[in-house]
């Protein structure tokens, strides 16, 4: 079981990594598959955790958690809004800044909130 969180925790990271690296840092107001599918996973990966722990020991803390994935849902919103955007023609950069600036308010939500 601890493997399996520990392994999930590595998923999370990367599906930071992917919206970040890619919103904040490489394709700049573009919405790319990365930034969509790592949005995506960071919804499906967050959920097991937090299932992982309620089911072993760890505490949940259920009203950051709650902040989370609200937060998260705006990434999720902003990058297929922007991607939906993109396909029709009709790009818009500030969705895809959103997506960033809001994976970063989550990472510090993350780590601050103790
Ligand atoms: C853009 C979205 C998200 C980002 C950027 C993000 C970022 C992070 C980061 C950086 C950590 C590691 C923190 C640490 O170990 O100190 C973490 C852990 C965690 N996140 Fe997220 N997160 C996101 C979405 C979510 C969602 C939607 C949920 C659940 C609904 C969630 C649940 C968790 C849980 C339970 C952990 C603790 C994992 C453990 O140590 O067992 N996250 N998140």
């Amino acid at each position: 079981m601890e493997l399996l969180t520990h392994v999930f925790v590595v998923l999370h990271l990367l599906g930071l990594a992917a919206i970040v690296g890619s919103a904040v840092f490489v394709a700049r107001g573009v919405p790319t598959p990365a930034l969509v599918w790592g949005a995506r996973a960071q919804i499906l990966t967050g959920l097991l955790l937090v299932g992982l722990n309620e089911a072993g020991d760890d505490p949940v803390n259920h009203t950051k958690v709650a902040v989370k994935l609200l937060v998260a849902l705006g990434v999720a919103a902003c990058a297929e809004i922007a991607a939906g955007r993109e396909r029709r023609g009709e790009g818009n950069p500030n969705l895809v800044h959103a997506a960033g600036g809001l994976a970063v308010l989550n990472t510090l939500v993350a780590v601050l909130w103790t």
